[in-house]
């Protein structure tokens, strides 16, 4: 099977064109770097030409609110209608829990109009909402930093492995269209403070985690509801344990 991987030299794409070549489909890694851009159109045509499945696992380059928004909405509008030409059957997308309870965060707004364009797309799609990967905790944990404390929400949270966020992919861009939303999300529900204090201890950061519930998280306030998986959804659970992800980390000595 013909698979295009839009963003397919980045955290994700990476270890989702691996994945699906090991398995011997026929995959193309698509990024402007590899000549394939969704806001120009540049070699999106060429690329989608004969591919039954298409996943999205692009980022914007900017995350400053107006800028992300246009990536989205832009790229997202340019990949359909070459994907209605093209004859592509199946519509994927990475995109993140909580997209429709944060209103405030520009780059989950972006995130929703992307979702909601897809779905409105007539083609047949999976919009798979996946939860905060593991290996962003350091530049959460430096977002949240001033000087030697790091201010975190209490708010509850289910980070995962990104190589868990590939697997789940893999198995979107196997199976057949659910024309809906699915989520994934990690193994266990920790409380965001709680979370950093652990990363930053297992990294002997002398940096000092304190609870706070005023702090927003990429322009948003949290509640205990905002980062975790919708009851109503489908809900995949990730493999990786936290605990796991901290140990295996060490031994690659970061
Ligand atoms: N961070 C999280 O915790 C989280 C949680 C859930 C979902 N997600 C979603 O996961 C997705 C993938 O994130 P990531 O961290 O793997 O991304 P990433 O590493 O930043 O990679 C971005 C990819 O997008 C490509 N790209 C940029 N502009 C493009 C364009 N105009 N046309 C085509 N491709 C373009 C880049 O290509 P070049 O290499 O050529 O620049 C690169 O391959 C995102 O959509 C994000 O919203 C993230």
């Amino acid at each position: 099977m013909k698979i295009v991987i839009i963003g397919g030299t980045g955290f994700i794409g990476t270890k989702l064109v691996n994945i699906l070549r090991g398995l011997g489909h026929e995959v193309i890694a698509a990024s402007p770097s590899l000549g394939v851009n969704t806001i120009t159109g540049e070699g999106v045509i060429e690329a989608l030409s004969g591919a039954q499945v298409v996943v999205d696992v692009s980022n914007s380059p900017s995350y400053e609110d107006k800028a992300v928004l246009e990536f989205f909405e832009t790229s997202t509008r340019n990949l359909l209608a070459s994907g209605a030409a093209t004859g592509v059957k199946h519509h994927i997308v990475l995109s993140i829990i909580g997209t429709d309870r944060l209103p405030e965060n520009g780059y989950f707004r972006a995130k929703l109009a992307q979702e909601k364009q897809i779905a409105a797309s007539g083609i047949p799609y999976t919009i798979l909402r996946a939860s905060q990967f593991f290996e962003f905790i350091d530049g959460i944990a430096n977002s949240f930093t001033e000087g030697n404390l790091v201010r975190v929400p209490s708010a509850s949270v289910q980070f995962l492995a990104g190589d868990d966020v590939a697997s789940a992919l893999v198995d979107c861009a196997l199976g057949a269209p659910d024309n809906g939303i699915e989520e994934l999300a990690g193994p266990e529900r920790l409380r965001f403070d709680e979370l950093i204090r652990l990363y930053l201890s297992a990294k002997a950061d002398i940096r000092q985690v304190i609870t706070d519930d005023n702090v927003r998280y990429f322009g948003a306030l949290l509640d205990d509801r905002s980062l975790i998986p919708d009851d109503h959804l489908k809900l995949r659970i990730a493999q990786t344990r936290f605990e796991d992800w901290l140990h295996n980390l060490s031994l690659r000595g970061k």
